[in-house]
């Protein structure tokens, strides 16, 4: 096991109706901005949960985050920020909202010459306004982790710091019944690919790490499916178990002390800026032909991932290997995100201008072993048409 430090300091309060408990953790005499997204909440009843557990606070509210959240909305929260002297974010969504929380958080008290450095030039956050959340959509593990993905101009950029990891975050999974099946597979395949980021590498016998990450995998590949049966659809037992599954994934636990391998993501990232394609619908795409092309590095842990994740205990090792990445793209089909850029209508020809994009944002050096360059992406980008 490599050497780690492991902190995380987001309070959570999981189950039914803890909304209400929003209003015992944000200081009384805060002035909270309240920011949300395109208004599910207003529709599912989340919003007026929220309203009731900030009675006794003073509080505004900022919407409009979209999904993949831009640069330009979220600098307009700063005028409401100073107008009001916010002193605390509450982040009431998906991803998307948690995101653009925290970069607001960190531009409201960053003092360079351009708030879009901290992602353009990673320049460290050195403060940042508190943050909690009420989460909406199970996925990104932001609710309580200190990463952040904001877009401009087709530039999807992340940064990172500990500041900006939420102090708190609600975790109802009721809220999710609200979801559309779309955003449920979406959240499924997401946490899903976070665990295989941080798992599939090479070992270093990291055996509580490993058997924690092999069993959010299996919970995911169990539930996921069900979430979008009739039958079991509104079941929260099935919700709550992907939605920890979904916090557990990114969290930083399954992380510390392994090596990783954040390719997918990076490539993802391009295909979303470049093309608007969903989040977790890139991830489905690149991971198999990750799998594929680095096939031999992460040998060991293919194996692994076969026996332990499907079972898949006969055959030789090309077998087992060759039937475990079946098996995960089939997982995602079943779960009804595409496996091929063809599926998203891409193809060959939209290559190399992802490559470029790439090499704009340093994307140069990815993977466990930084072997990933730009010759090696763009045989993964082959391998995934
Ligand atoms: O905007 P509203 O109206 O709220 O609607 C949203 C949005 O349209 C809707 N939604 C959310 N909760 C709902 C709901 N609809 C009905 N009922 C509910 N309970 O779902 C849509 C998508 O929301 P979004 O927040 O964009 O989804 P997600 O949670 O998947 O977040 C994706 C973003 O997170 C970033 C992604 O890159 C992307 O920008 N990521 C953040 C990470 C992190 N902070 O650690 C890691 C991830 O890898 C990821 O990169
Ligand atoms: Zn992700």
């Amino acid at each position: 096991m490599l050497n780690f430090s492991f902190h995380n300091p987001t309070k959570i309060h999981f189950g039914e109706d803890q909304i209400s408990m929003v209003g015992d953790e944000i200081p009384s005499d805060a002035n909270v901005l309240v920011v949300y997204g395109g208004g599910s909440i207003k529709r599912n009843g989340v919003y007026d949960q929220v309203v009731a557990a900030l009675t006794d606070h003073t509080w505004f509210e900022f919407s409009g985050i979209e999904p993949n959240p831009r640069y330009e909305t979220l600098m307009k929260a700063q005028e409401l920020i100073k107008q009001h002297n916010i002193d605390y974010l509450l982040a009431v969504g998906g991803g998307s909202v948690v995101d653009g929380a925290k970069f607001i958080a960190a531009a409201a008290l960053y003092e360079g010459d351009d708030a879009w450095n901290i992602l353009a030039k990673q320049e460290p956050v050195e403060k940042a306004l508190p943050i909690g959340a009420v989460l909406t959509l199970p996925a990104t593990g932001s609710e309580s982790n200190g990463n952040s993905v904001v877009t401009r101009e087709g530039n999807k950029l992340p940064f990172s710091s500990p500041l900006v990891c939420p102090q708190f975050a609600v975790l109802d999974p009721k809220v999710t019944l609200s979801l559309s099946d779309r955003q449920i597979s979406n959240g499924v395949v997401d946490a899903f690919v976070h665990v295989m980021e941080q798992y599939l590498t090479y070992s270093v016998n990291a055996k509580v790490q490993d058997r924690f990450a092999e069993g959010l995998l299996q919970t995911l590949i169990e539930e996921g499916p069900k979430a979008l049966k009739a039958e079991t659809k509104e079941d929260l037992s099935i919700r709550a178990n992907i939605m920890w599954s979904a916090t557990m994934a990114l969290n930083g636990l399954i992380g510390a002390g392994v090596p990783q391998d954040w390719s997918t993501h990076m490539i993802g990232h391009e295909l979303t800026g470049s093309f608007n394609i969903d989040h977790a619908r890139t991830l489905s795409i690149v991971l198999p032909a990750v799998m594929k092309v680095k096939r031999e590095d992460k040998r060991d842990k293919l194996i692994q991932y076969a026996d332990r994740v499907w079972g898949i205990t006969e055959g030789s090792d090309e077998q087992k290997i060759a039937k475990a990445i079946a098996l995960t793209e089939d997982f995602f089909k079943n779960m009804g995100v595409p496996t091929r850029l063809s599926d998203v209508n891409l193809n060959q020809q939209h290559i190399p201008d992802l490559i470029e994009k790439l090499e704009q944002h340093g994307m140069v050096a990815l993977g466990e072993h930084s072997d990933i360059d730009l010759n090696v992406s763009k045989k993964i980008l082959e391998t995934a048409c």
